[in-house]
């Protein structure tokens, strides 16, 4: 067994009705909070109040920034980072799904530098590499939909706007100090959102354990949130109110966070694939993966033929008899299957993606998420890049 090493210095509150946590929080975070959260939805479900009365109870005083967009961009980031610093706030507390904790650790982190542009520390920034940098302020993160597994990863994605790309990156010190993890604030997320997030659970899975980083220890998560993500997401999405399906579906997406955020674990190249269709349409995170997914997959099937054989079997698509070449060569077949049984089987045309956007998308995938690419079990040259996103055209 080769040599690994894991950390998962997250404190994680699990279980319905755990937000009430926020109370307790206080001690060693500060006095002084910024609650980010998106716009409109959180007020509207009345969680973005509970949360602030909950850490106003807690002794904490709460400056509210319910202006995050999905798919959060640098401007923003700035902004909500000068705020912080002229209310002399203490921690962030990211609300809601990935678009909020990102913006909650870029905050953190940019205010901690002393405020300026998020961009210097994105790829193609002069302090991309985050060396000698200064930690980021505490950051609480409570995910309210299971899909991004940000509130146990180092990782924050924030959309550069001059340059139309998505970068991800992050530090030790933009893990969240606690994360809570509420099923009962994910029932009345709607079954679109249900879907494109529980997606980005299974590629998070998926691509944990066909990375060339994979370890015993990921491998373990990787295996359960992929196995609990097609057992659950289908019940989740058909009937939002089943709290024992969103409470394995949000266990799955935890799972996958520590999957790829856990030392030098990570997604592969679907991800990096991925963000640059993101950084060029705003389209759903999750469905961008959906959209590369099976190309990757077909590209890549024989670099480890026992690794994509316990894929198909992880799927659900194993047939008695098969060989393990036989499964592993199946493999973007049981993904296709698997995307058409949650009804996300898309093209990138479907995203609003023309042929005329590959070549940005391609130098965008090795500027902005090398990264990810890198951690591909085969590796992958430009015309590779180009080649799979023609597929998913
Ligand atoms: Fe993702």
């Amino acid at each position: 067994m080769k040599a690994f090493d894991f950390s998962v210095p997250t404190r994680v509150f699990f279980g319905s009705g755990e937000l009430k946590r926020l109370k307790e929080i206080s001690p060693g975070m500060g006095k002084k909070a910024m609650l980010l959260a998106a716009k409109q939805t959180m007020k509207q479900t009345g969680i973005l109040d509970r949360a602030a009365d909950l850490l106003r109870q807690g002794g904490v005083e709460v400056v509210v920034s319910d202006d995050v967009d999905p798919n959060p961009k640098d401007v923003d980031i700035d902004r909500q980072a000068a705020a912080f610093l002229k209310q002399k706030c203490d921690f962030t507390v990211g609300l809601g799904g990935g678009s909020s904790m990102d913006s909650a650790k870029a905050v953190a982190f940019l205010a901690a530098q002393g405020g300026g542009t998020i961009l210097d520390y994105l790829a193609g920034g002069p302090r991309a590499s985050l060396q000698d940098t200064t930690p980021a302020f505490p950051i609480v993160c409570v995910t309210t939909t299971a899909g991004t597994g940000s509130e146990t990863t180092p990782w924050w994605v924030i959309t550069n706007t001059k340059h139309h790309e998505k970068p991800g990156t992050g530090n030790d010190s933009t893990m969240a100090r606690v994360a809570i993890v509420d099923p009962e604030l994910m029932v009345s997320l709607p079954r679109e959102v249900t879907r494109n997030t529980g997606i980005d659970v299974l590629f998070h899975a998926m691509e944990a354990f066909i990375a060339n980083v994979a370890t015993p220890f990921t491998d373990l998560f990787s295996r359960e949130a992929i196995r609990l993500v097609v057992e659950n997401l289908g019940t989740a999405m058909d009937n939002g109110k089943d709290l024992e399906a969103r409470s394995r579906l949000a266990w799955a997406n935890t799972m996958a966070g520590i999957a790829i955020g856990e030392g030098k674990s990570s997604t592969v190249g679907i991800h990096a694939l991925g963000h640059s269709i993101g950084g060029q349409t705003d389209a759903p995170h999750g469905l961008t993966m959906a959209a590369v997914g099976p190309a990757y997959m077909e590209k890549t099937w024989d670099a480890d033929i026992t690794r994509y054989a316990e894929v198909t079997r992880l799927l659900g698509q194993a047939k008695p008899g098969m060989s393990a070449e036989e499964l592993a060569r199946r493999s973007p077949e049981a993904l296709i299957s698997t995307l058409q049984r949650f009804g996300c089987r898309v093209s990138m045309r479907d995203l609003g993606v023309n042929e005329s956007m590959i070549e940005a998308m391609t130098d965008s995938a090795f500027k902005t998420m090398s990264g990810c690419l890198n951690c591909s079990l085969k590796s992958l040259d430009r015309a590779d890049v180009v080649a799979m996103y023609r597929k998913s055209l």
